[in-house]
């Protein structure tokens, strides 16, 4: 799958995807990575990307004809998606991300300063997505977070292919603990069942835990989450208190 980046800040996405599993798959070519300078496609002779607001008032506003121009140097599969990030966007999350790893390519557009010239909306077909009720200082680091979320969908990019369909959201849950070596440390001790060797009741038991993290954490997951006839009993015994402390 081939990730393209349009910002002012290329450097950001190329160093940042350079290390650990995002940077042993562009290594391998299971996926590629493209950072394009939108300054590169500015159409003045001093390279300017970001311009005052019509209207008055703080900071600066990124130049429409720079983005154009940058996003028509791509040449990218028929229907694949180019986000543009914003904070004003559909919230980011796993289903998203398990979507876009569904395409060869995404483009990803960032925005700086005050944000882009709004007419891009109606110029360019992208979705706008956010990663939260936060503002970041520019689009590249919510760009990084999708891209590594997506990339973890991507065949070959993870080591252990189960660990993408184990972990928290995968199954409508979150995740149960995980804990290693030591079995002690400092009078805490790992949950015995997970040092017995019992397979069949260790995984009863993440199951049950992933439950019972999920109805103390989020128990919004549970309205959707996939359970069965056990689980729900499960759950309505924790609810009612039945479950033992040492069990829960
Ligand atoms: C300082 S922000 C601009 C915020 C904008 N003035 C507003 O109030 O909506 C600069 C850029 O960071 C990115 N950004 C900031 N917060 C974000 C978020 N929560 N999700 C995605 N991108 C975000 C966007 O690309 C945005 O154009």
């Amino acid at each position: 799958m081939n990730f393209h980046v349009l910002t002012i800040f290329p450097g950001i996405i190329t160093s940042a995807a350079s290390g650990s599993i995002l940077g042993k798959a562009l290594e391998k070519g299971v996926i590629g990575l493209n950072a394009i300078d939108i300054r590169d496609y500015a159409t003045n002779k001093h390279n300017t990307v970001d311009d005052y607001p019509y209207g008055g008032g703080p900071g600066m506003v990124m130049k429409l004809e720079p983005i154009y121009g940058a996003i028509q140097s791509l040449s990218l599969p028929e229907g694949s998606p180019l986000l543009l990030l914003t904070p004003q966007g559909e919230r980011f999350d796993h289903a998203m991300a398990r979507d876009l790893a569904s395409h060869s390519a995404l483009a990803l557009l960032c925005g700086r300063y005050e944000g882009i010239d709004d007419r891009v909306r109606d110029l360019i077909p992208v979705r706008e997505v956010s990663l939260g009720d936060f503002i970041l200082t520019g689009g590249e680091f919510a760009a990084l977070a999708i891209i590594d979320a997506v990339a973890r969908f991507v065949p070959g990019v993870l080591g252990d292919e189960e660990s993408a369909t184990e972990e928290s959201f995968a199954t409508g849950l979150l995740e149960y603990p995980q804990y290693t070596r030591p079995p002690e440390f400092m009078g805490q001790r790992v949950p015995d069942i997970l040092l017995s060797g019992d397979h069949g009741r260790v995984a009863r038991w993440r199951r049950e835990q992933s439950l019972l993290r999920t109805l103390q954490k989020r128990p919004d997951l549970l309205e959707t989450a996939d359970l069965t006839e056990e689980d729900r009993n499960f759950l309505e015994k924790a609810k009612s208190g039945q479950i033992p402390d040492d069990e829960a």
